[in-house]
């Protein structure tokens, strides 16, 4: 692969859809920023599930991949350049943020972000934690405060607590003085707790949806049964954000409740909110388990599993 500045990098590279075998340790060229752009040398970066569902070929009627293709969307690192337009970083600076696969994502030592993509790095946060942030974190955020308006007092039932956007969920929803209710399964509860949950209800003994009610606000992560089972739920008057896919329709008009699915457009001034809440000492990213980017493979089947405690971090 030839480079425009003529420089190669490491990277995660696929030529095609399929298992996590189609995942290849190459050299590739290191991206030129454009004016908008961060050149962002990649330290950290996660794996999301939206990760696998690109390789698969799951997302490919909405993000069009051009082959070869580097995915990896969380970037945590430093900023070696800035494209002419750039206004809020310079070179040096550490930041963490979204990159976009469909451009060239951040399974890589380099990647380049839009700007507004992007937000300072915490002093209290290193980058192996940052890299955890950027799409369960801000998701969260946009899900109950930006789409649900959610509020102290107010109850909320968060469903797969135990995830990525789960535990961020229950931190952010204890935070603004929510009463919060998470499912997972037996072996995860104390931690859900340790996060901030009110109650926990395990979904392996029984359906969740009989032992919770009078909800406000529900975020459903896990969808299928799940969040079919979650809008029954609310309280007439309630809201359920879904991350998954949609409510069947009309069961919304039924039950008199408001059903919202949409993906939560990232911004980097969310990510700037994030920031003072860890800033502050009020928030934590939990690791499930580090690989090195030589085995990204691995990683991605163990985000597969829908066994992943927390975030499964990368080190380029
Ligand atoms: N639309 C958007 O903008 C957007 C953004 C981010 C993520 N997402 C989607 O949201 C989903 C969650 O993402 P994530 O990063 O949080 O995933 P994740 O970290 O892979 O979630 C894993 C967790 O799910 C739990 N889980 C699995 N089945 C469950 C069930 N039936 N009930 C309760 N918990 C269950 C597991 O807990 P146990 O081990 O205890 O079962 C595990 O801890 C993914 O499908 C992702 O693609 C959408």
């Amino acid at each position: 692969m030839v480079s425009e500045n003529g420089r190669l990098m490491r990277a995660a590279v696929i030529h095609e859809y399929g298992d996590s075998s189609v995942l290849k340790n190459e050299t590739a060229a290191v991206p030129e920023p454009g004016d908008d752009e961060v050149l962002v040398k990649v330290l950290y970066t996660s794996v999301n599930p939206m990760d696998w569902k690109m390789r698969a070929g799951y997302m490919k009627d909405f993000i069009h991949l051009k082959m070869p293709a580097i995915l990896g969307i969380d970037v945590a690192g430093v900023v070696e350049k800035t494209g002419r337009s750039v206004k809020r970083f310079k070179t040096g600076d550490k930041v963490f943020g979204r990159a976009s696969a469909s451009r060239g994502g951040s399974y890589a030592e380099y990647t380049a972000v839009k700007e507004e993509q992007l937000a300072r790095m915490p002093n209290n946060l290193q980058a192996r934690e940052a890299a955890g942030l950027p799409v369960v974190a801000g998701t969260a955020w946009g899900a109950l405060f930006e789409m649900a308006n959610l509020k102290a007092g107010q109850r909320v039932l968060i469903t797969g607590a135990s995830g990525g956007v789960g535990l961020a969920a229950v931190q952010f929803a204890r935070n603004a003085g929510a009463h919060v209710i998470g499912t997972t399964s037996g072996a995860n509860a104390k931690l859900v707790k340790e996060m901030g949950a009110n109650e926990v209800v395990d979904y392996t003994k029984g359906d969740f949806s009989k032992k919770v009610h009078d909800v406000d606000v529900v975020l459903d992560t896990v969808g299928g049964d799940t969040l079919s089972r979650a809008c029954s739920v609310l309280k007439r008057g309630g809201v359920i954000v879904s991350l998954t896919g949609p409510v069947a329709p009309g069961v919304a008009e039924k039950l008199g409740i408001t059903a919202k699915y949409s993906s939560v457009p990232s911004d980097g001034s969310r990510l700037e909110k994030i920031a003072k809440e860890i800033e502050a000492g009020r928030f934590r990213i939990v690791i499930d388990r580090e690989f090195p980017l030589e085995r990204i493979g691995e990683a991605h089947v163990l985000s597969e599993s829908r066994k992943a405690k927390g975030k499964i971090i990368i080190k380029i």
